[in-house]
């Protein structure tokens, strides 16, 4: 069995993944950690939750964890993923803290020093189905963000087969669920403000989620062009739908790019790509681990509607995958 441990536990992210966890077979969950509730059981802040006794977060002892999972804010569990791997545990951290290459480019994005620059270089970015011989030797994986995950996973065969047109932007609108923003309380997601409501943020390149796909997309074809990609907040608790306009060369033909894109996910368990007269939904996803989407050649430019759940394709679900990618166990081992 594989003891795991995890950290943020009473967050969005962090429940969906004990919830999980506990029905797991390959796995035992030696602890559950939280800064504000422990000595609190985790399903006394989630009734749908296991009744898990939570411990506090800076006494947690990790020597008896085989694998450490941090669910916490960017910039919170750099130290706790540093102590994890010197005692010998593997990481997989849903936060943002270890997918940018470059310390520079972190501070820039994030706003802060990163702790550990030693470790950026051999963190594997977790796109279990691009990234799976990888993961296979992994001892930290740095878990994908849920924007990401719903644009480079119906991309990624296309860039790879450089198709695509270098010459003009991929533009990428993505709507999400108000879970994608996490648990803590803010104004722009009271019920009163989100409730009938659908708006864009941080509209372009602004998005931290930018230099995330940037870099992955360049390390697919450095040839790559930029990427435009506009967020909105969706008045739904969970999903992500993401329209996708890519620039194609002239000459590919529909059924050419979707015979490609069948041959590459014929195997996966997760990956649907939907017949031609079908459009996807939500109600395709939500709470799977899978990445459902469809595509339309309209000229020269490809259109990709793909959807996830953020909580779990888009966060919980792939870490459990990349967990069982390294753990050599069957890879939809509690996923399905
Ligand atoms: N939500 C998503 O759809 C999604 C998708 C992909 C990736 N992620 C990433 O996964 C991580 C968790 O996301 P989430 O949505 O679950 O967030 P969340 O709901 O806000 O939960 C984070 C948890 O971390 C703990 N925490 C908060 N501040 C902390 C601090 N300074 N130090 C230690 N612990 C702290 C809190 O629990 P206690 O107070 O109980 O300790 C909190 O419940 C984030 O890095 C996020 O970017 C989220």
């Amino acid at each position: 069995m594989i003891k795991t441990a995890i950290f943020g536990a009473t967050g969005y992210a962090g429940a969906e993944l004990i919830k999980i966890l506990s029905s797991h077979t390959e796995v035992d969950i030696i602890f559950a950690a939280s800064k504000t509730y422990a000595g609190k059981s985790l399903n006394s802040i989630h009734p749908h939750a296991p009744d898990i006794l939570l411990q506090d977060t800076e006494k947690a002892n990790l020597q008896q964890a085989d694998l450490v999972f941090l669910c916490l804010p960017s910039s919170s569990g750099m130290h706790i993923a540093v102590d994890a791997l010197k005692g010998g545990a593997k990481v997989i951290d849903l936060s943002a803290d270890f997918r940018l290459d470059d310390a520079a480019k972190y501070m820039n994005w994030y706003g802060t020093t990163h702790l550990a620059p030693e470790l950026l270089a051999d963190a594997v970015y977790g796109l279990s189905e691009a990234n799976r011989s990888k993961l296979k030797n992994a001892q930290l994986v740095a878990n994908p963000g849920c924007y990401p995950t719903s644009v480079l996973l119906p991309i990624w065969p296309i860039i790879i087969n450089s198709i695509f047109d270098d010459n003009r932007p991929i533009i990428v609108d993505s709507k999400s669920g108000v879970s994608g923003a996490g648990r803590s309380p803010k104004q722009h997601l009271h019920f009163v403000e989100v409730s009938g409501n659908f708006q864009p943020y941080k509209i372009g390149r602004v998005h931290r989620h930018v230099p995330e796909m940037e870099q992955q997309l360049a390390n697919w074809d450095p040839s790559i062009p930029e990427l435009i990609f506009t967020p909105h907040l969706l008045p739904v608790p969970r999903g992500i739908l993401s329209t996708i306009y890519l620039p194609i060369k002239k000459g590919n033909r529909e059924d050419s790019i979707r015979a490609m894109l069948r041959e590459t996910y014929s195997n996966e368990p997760f990956i649907k790509l939907l017949p031609s007269n079908q459009n996807v939904s939500l109600a395709h996803v939500l709470h799977s681990n899978t990445c459902a989407f469809g595509m339309n050649l309209t000229g020269n430019t490809l259109i990709i509607t793909s959807a996830i759940d953020n909580l779990v394709k888009g966060a919980a679900g792939q870490a459990v995958q990349n967990m069982n990618i390294i753990y050599g166990i069957t890879e939809t081992c509690g996923l399905t």
